[in-house]
């Protein structure tokens, strides 16, 4: 794996990192429903930025305006120090990848199969090449494939190369989407609820992953739902409500603000009985 080669940006203040992304007020309107409402992000070489909300609060969108999926109605998104390409093809040659809440692979294809069409956004063969299988494909294809196989050893799938992805478990088919996303060669990840629908085994399996996946020199942005999962792994976490940035801070901080209590668990009634006011 390429460790990420970020040219020096703009340093966070005292975190001697580089600065990988930076979203600027971004905004995205669907009619009159501000989806993400002036939500600014930044993003340095290998932290774990977490992305938390209740549902609706906008998370999976400002995902589509970080990744080009959505051209936000306003703000700015930067990535590596140039403004970010429009079309998705485009930002994933950029380095930036991402996988999805609900699972997008190739169903009818092998877990291999499924890491090789990430890694054909860094290969240079063309058609002519392809059809006439010139030395150029046959060198590409060999090392795609290597890569690939590398990739799902990586993820611990490497036992199930040639299985049909439609067939794997639940849990293996999120690890397949994050194999077929580091075979883009990212230098930053973007995870939609990796551990959605994991058994407890399966979410420590996957933490480990992610740390892994820093220790390469990714930087990982992550949404999720499981607390205890963000506030074990995230240096920093983004917490959104009604498409706003409520809080953002250390893991420690945003897990013990009341507003991010309030925001997941409503405020509690206080209902004071007669001659207990002191309680
Ligand atoms: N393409 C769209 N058109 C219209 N409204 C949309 C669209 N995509 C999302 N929304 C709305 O934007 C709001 C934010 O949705 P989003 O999926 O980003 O939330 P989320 O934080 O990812 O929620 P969850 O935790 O449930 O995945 C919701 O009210 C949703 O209905
Ligand atoms: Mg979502």
């Amino acid at each position: 794996m390429d460790a990420a080669t970020a040219t020096t940006v703009d340093a966070a203040p005292g975190s001697g990192k580089d600065l990988l992304l930076s979203a600027t007020d971004v905004t995205m309107q669907f009619g009159g429903l501000k989806a993400v409402n002036d939500v600014s992000m930044q993003i340095h070489t290998g932290e774990i930025v977490g992305l938390i909300g209740p549902n609706g609060a906008g998370k999976t969108t400002f995902f589509n305006c970080l990744t080009g999926l959505y051209k936000p109605t306003s703000g700015s998104v930067e990535f590596i120090g140039r403004p970010l390409p429009p079309r998705p093809r485009k930002v994933v040659r950029e380095g930036m990848a991402r996988t999805f809440q609900n699972i997008r692979l190739f169903h009818n294809m092998t877990a291999l199969e499924n890491v090789m069409v990430g890694r054909y956004c860094r290969t240079k063969t063309n058609a002519i090449d392809a059809i006439f299988r010139l030395p150029r494909h046959r060198r590409e294809e060999r090392e795609a494939t290597a890569r690939s196989r590398e990739l799902l050893a990586f993820v611990g799938l490497e036992k199930h190369a040639d299985t049909l992805s439609r067939n794997l478990p639940y849990g293996d088919q999120r690890r397949l989407e994050i194999a077929r996303a580091l075979a883009t060669d990212p230098k930053l990840l973007l995870l939609d609820e990796p551990t959605a629908g994991m058994n407890p085994q399966e979410t420590r399996e996957a933490e480990d992953l992610i740390f892994r996946i820093r220790d390469l020199g990714l930087a990982i942005l992550v949404i999720e739902h499981d607390m205890r999962f963000i506030f074990n792994l995230c240096d920093r976490v983004y917490c959104l409500v009604r498409g706003e940035v409520l809080v953002e801070g250390p893991g420690e901080v945003v897990q013990n603000d009341p507003r991010v209590i309030e925001a997941y668990i409503g405020t509690p009634q206080i209902v004071e009985e007669e001659g207990n006011a002191d309680a």
